[in-house]
């Protein structure tokens, strides 16, 4: 397994690794990066701005689950195929987050009235190159997580696979 160590946008300590499950079996969070009809689906927090939808698990409920529910409620996306790609351990102030990274590939939009604490859904054809720099965007895009997960999917080609 190799782990990748850096600082995220709040200077917390982060470790990110792929393929297996390196920090926990148990997630309390995810992290589902989404693509429909070759866009970027990503939901608008009203105080962070714009991410790939999450959120935590619930109790008696998978990860995997969590990561398609929080799909369908912050962004209207049913998700087709689904995959986990890996996932990373924040070393928060208060708390140690662990988050599993998936990439879900969404087979159809249905529009909704409520997308719970979030404005709702938001398709884009290309990410920004300097999201850091960018006040549009959340704070959890903006580390390295970000980055490495794109590398990871075009390595594996997995977006074709869907
Ligand atoms: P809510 O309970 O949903 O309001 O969230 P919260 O901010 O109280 O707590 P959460 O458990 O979501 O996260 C706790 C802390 O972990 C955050 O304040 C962040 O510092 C950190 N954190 C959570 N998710 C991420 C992430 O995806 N990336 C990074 N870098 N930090 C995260």
């Amino acid at each position: 397994m190799k782990k990748i160590t850096f600082l995220d946008y709040y200077q917390n300590k982060v470790h990110l690794a792929f393929e297996n499950v390196p920090f926990s079996n148990n997630p309390g969070h995810v992290w589902v990066v989404c693509r429909y009809k070759g866009q970027w689906l990503l939901t608008h927090h009203p105080r962070r701005g714009l991410e790939f939808p999450g959120g935590k698990v619930e109790p008696g409920e998978s990860a995997e689950d969590a990561a398609i529910r929080e799909v369908w409620e912050e962004t209207g996306g049913k998700v087709g195929y689904i995959v986990q790609l890996g996932q990373y351990k924040v070393y928060g102030k208060a708390e140690t987050v662990v988050k599993n990274i998936y990439y879900a590939d969404i087979k159809e939009m249905e529009p909704k009235d409520d997308y719970m604490e979030t404005k709702g859904p938001v398709l884009i054809q290309t990410l920004p190159h300097n999201i850091k720099y960018n006040n549009s965007y959340s704070f959890i895009m903006k580390d390295e997580v970000l980055p490495h997960t794109l590398s990871y999917l075009e390595k594996k080609d997995i977006t074709k696979k869907a």
